[in-house]
């Protein structure tokens, strides 16, 4: 049932080509620059003209929905607001029939995005889900929604139900920008043709699997770990730090690159290892000054970097490539390697990487 795999959880990463593949299926038309949204269509008009949108989720669901914020603000032009979803539902928050919010959910069980959606729809708000568990509590809760068709999870970290949000969340944010003309046709037809091969490219990324075992071998026994990102690549560094945490119990942090020196830079010395994501995209410069500060430091950094890439492997101690794409899709590709981190650290810790001690595959309760 693992299909040769050691564990769930790698066979779950190595899906991940196809989980995309199954996600895209009858959605996308890059020759024609189209996505259809059958889930959502009745409420095309709504998202024309709405002023915000409001995510909810827990966990790894609650980083896809940050990745969400970048792509919808940036394709749709419509304000984003992600929220815990047990903090949002206590805080008496302003909602109003105007709104649209996304609830995010691997399992669709989550006692407290339901609590968040039953108290969002009681103000009249439209509700959409993004689930995996077909039929599950949250898709009959909500007005709509889009199912991420990454197949069962079974390992209790979350990989490919976390690259399917994403690639939902990337769709959603092509088919509002579509429908309320902030992305031209062209740039569609463009961005389209390229998620179309994000599979082959992930398969690609797929390959770097040997040089992270090695690299696993030397943090194996790390106490504490950073990871690094700017733009879209910070939430990929919170996902990458809840990954290590969970499955390999290291002590580990997601920061913006830029945050590192208002408090982190303090924790730096010979022994971290600061994993950052530092691909070719517009804030590659920037995040460049950050790994010059923290070898500036002594700290060891392991950098994932576009293939080809010079100026990174002059500072970093470790690279993992990755294949070059539109920043859009960055966080697919970037979170690859970590996700394999994680597992072969894991592993080498003698850990129980399936099912890590105290935590479940649905969290049913509050
Ligand atoms: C992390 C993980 C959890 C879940 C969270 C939300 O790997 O699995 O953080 O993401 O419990 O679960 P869902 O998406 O089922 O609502």
């Amino acid at each position: 049932e693992k299909g040769g795999y050691d564990h769930f959880m790698l066979k779950e990463i190595y899906e991940q080509p196809r989980s995309i593949r199954d996600c895209l299926r009858g959605r996308i038309y890059p020759e024609e620059g189209k996505v259809q949204l059958g889930g959502i269509k009745e409420f095309v008009d709504k998202l024309k003209n709405i002023d915000r949108i409001i995510i909810v989720a827990c966990g790894t669901s609650w980083h896809a929905g940050l990745v969400g914020e970048y792509l919808i603000e940036e394709y749709a032009r419509i304000p984003v607001e992600v929220e815990y979803a047990s903090e949002f539902r206590y805080r008496n928050p302003i909602i109003t029939e105007k709104d649209v919010v996304i609830a995010i959910s691997q399992s669709g069980e989550t006692a407290d995005t339901m609590a968040a959606i039953e108290m969002a729809k009681e103000k009249g708000a439209t509700i959409f889900g993004i689930c995996n568990v077909v039929g599950a509590s949250i898709p009959r809760l909500t007005h709509a929604g889009v199912y991420t068709h990454a197949g069962p999870e079974i390992g209790v970290a979350s990989t490919k139900a976390f690259t399917a949000q994403v690639t939902v969340l990337t769709l959603i944010a092509f088919y509002i920008g579509q429908q309320r003309g902030t992305i031209t046709s062209s740039k569609l037809i463009e961005l389209l043709t390229e998620l179309d091969s994000i599979p082959d490219k992930i398969q690609i990324a797929l390959k770097s699997n040997d040089i992270v075992k090695e690299i696993s071998e030397k943090f194996k026994d790390s106490r504490n770990c950073l990871f690094l990102g700017r733009g879209s690549g910070f939430p990929v560094a919170l996902e990458g730090a809840l990954k290590l945490k969970e499955i390999s119990y290291i002590h580990a942090e997601g920061y913006p690159a830029a945050e590192m020196k208002h408090g982190p830079i303090a924790l730096i010395d010979e022994e971290m290892p600061v994993v950052v994501i530092a691909t070719k995209n517009s804030s590659y410069e920037k995040v460049i000054s950050n790994i010059q500060e923290v070898k500036a430091r002594k700290g060891v950094v392991i950098a994932i970097v576009t293939e080809g890439d010079i100026e990174v492997k002059k500072m970093a101690d470790y690279c993992i490539e990755i294949p070059d794409a539109n920043e859009a899709f960055l966080p697919l590709l970037a979170t690859i390697p970590l996700q394999l981190l994680s597992y072969h650290i894991a592993v080498l810790r003698g850990c129980n990487v399936d099912q890590p001690r105290n935590l479940a595959k649905s969290v049913t309760v509050e």
